[in-house]
């Protein structure tokens, strides 16, 4: 604000750190105030990954912030009007908006999490910020270093007539210390370094650092009680493995623990699959209540297989495709569930267990990736986390 109000800001301004560090509050404050002081008859535009997440984020909280008799916006015309000036709302994602943003000529823009561009729609967002002391303000968590915007725009703000805000997350004192203290624990390795630091930093080395550093402390020699229990099956290939992992949950889905695993290095066809399958799944229905096996989807005639074996087996189980989510947030569910205690692994699961803990990123990638060399075993993950994502989603 203090940049504001000197007249020190630049064309592109990026305030960029922790989550939770307060970048969208004040962003959206300064946004507010600089469009108040800009000419009324130029085109404005507010952006984010989709319209709703526009809303969510920004929209509601610039709302609050002015009140509606200053701000006033619908979605389905994606317009909104701030202090009488009128601002287009797009989402990046939404596949015609490049077209028309193409055709417009703007005074100021506004992007809510930048990192989640493209480099391409970004650079033409540039392009057309043509009048005469245009800004753009954007919002962004750090990512992988040699990510697009810090590579070519944030490393570069010298000779860019651009600007970089660093936000903490120690720095908002409008959080009280217990809910910070609990989001610290939300992130591990990476993730940790990014979100609660605010470092841009490569995802390399473990993928779980507290499983692999003790293995220990996760490491059950009897489960618990389970009140639901899932399987999670990924198909081997030439190279890979065929792994089934037993998920169970404790009451209230308060703890997930590895009860059972099934992994076999090497060529089976179709038949002694759906033996090995039908085996599992009977000796867990045994001990647990499990109703439904989630398979590795890109297999449709192995699932078509199990499902079929099962229907002639009489047994009870429902054979779906997994919902196969981001592998990203797949880790972060499993190293959140860690830090918070709830993660267990039954000591029988050797496969998965040596999995876990020889996990590690991808650092010739320039995104975040699990290797997937061969060199450690990914099918026993893959498979747990096919069978604990459902319940994330619920
Ligand atoms: N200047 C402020 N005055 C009052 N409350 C604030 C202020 N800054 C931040 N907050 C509060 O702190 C919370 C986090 O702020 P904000 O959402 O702006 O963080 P962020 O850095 O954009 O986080 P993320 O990276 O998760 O998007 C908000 O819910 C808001 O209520
Ligand atoms: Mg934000």
């Amino acid at each position: 604000m203090r940049s504001f109000l000197k007249g020190e800001l630049k064309r592109l301004n990026i305030l960029e750190g922790s989550v939770r560090s307060g970048k969208t509050y004040i962003s959206l404050i300064l946004w507010a105030a600089w469009v108040l002081d800009s000419p009324k008859d130029k085109n404005y535009l507010m952006t984010a990954k989709t319209l709703t997440s526009l809303k969510r984020n920004c929209l509601e909280l610039l709302e609050d912030l002015v009140g509606t008799e200053n701000f006033s916006y619908s979605l389905t015309k994606k317009e909104g009007l701030l202090f009488g000036r009128k601002i287009h709302l797009e989402g990046v994602s939404d596949l015609r908006s490049e077209g028309k943003i193409r055709g417009l000529t703007l005074m100021g823009a506004y992007c809510d999490e930048l990192s989640l561009f493209t480099e391409d729609f970004f650079s033409m967002l540039l392009s057309r910020l043509s009048e005469p002391g245009a800004r753009l303000f954007a919002t962004t968590n750090p990512d992988n270093p040699h990510h697009w915007l810090k590579e070519k725009y944030i490393n570069r703000a010298g000779e860019l007539d651009l600007k970089v805000f660093k936000f903490l997350i120690d720095d908002n004192s409008f959080l009280p210390p217990d809910y910070i203290r609990e989001l610290k624990k939300e992130y591990t390795g990476v993730y940790y370094d990014r979100f609660i630091l605010g470092l841009w930093k490569a995802a390399e080395g473990v993928i779980y650092p507290l499983f692999a550093n003790s293995p220990r402390d996760f490491i059950k020699e009897v489960p618990p009680e389970i009140v639901y229990a899932t399987i999670g099956v990924d198909f081997g290939g030439n190279k890979s493995a065929h792994a089934f992992v037993l998920s169970g949950f404790t009451r209230g889905f308060k703890e997930v623990v590895i009860l059972d695993e099934f992994y076999l290095n090497g060529v089976l066809s179709p038949a002694q699959l759906e033996v090995h399958f039908i085996e599992f799944v009977k000796k867990s229905k045994e001990k647990y209540p499990v109703f439904e096996a989630w398979c590795d989807n890109a297999e449709t005639t192995l699932i078509e297989g199990l499902r079929t074996a099962a229907a002639k087996e009489n047994v009870a189980v429902d054979v779906r495709p997994a919902i196969k989510g981001n592998v990203v947030n797949r880790i972060r569910l499993t190293n959140s569930l860690m830090s918070h205690g709830r993660f267990f692994v039954l000591e029988k699961c050797h496969a998965l267990i040596e999995a876990l803990s020889c996990a590690v990123w991808d650092d010739s990638s320039h995104d975040d990736k699990r290797l997937d060399d061969f060199s450690y075993n990914v099918d026993s993950l893959d498979a747990m986390e096919y069978s604990i994502e459902p319940v994330m989603q619920a």
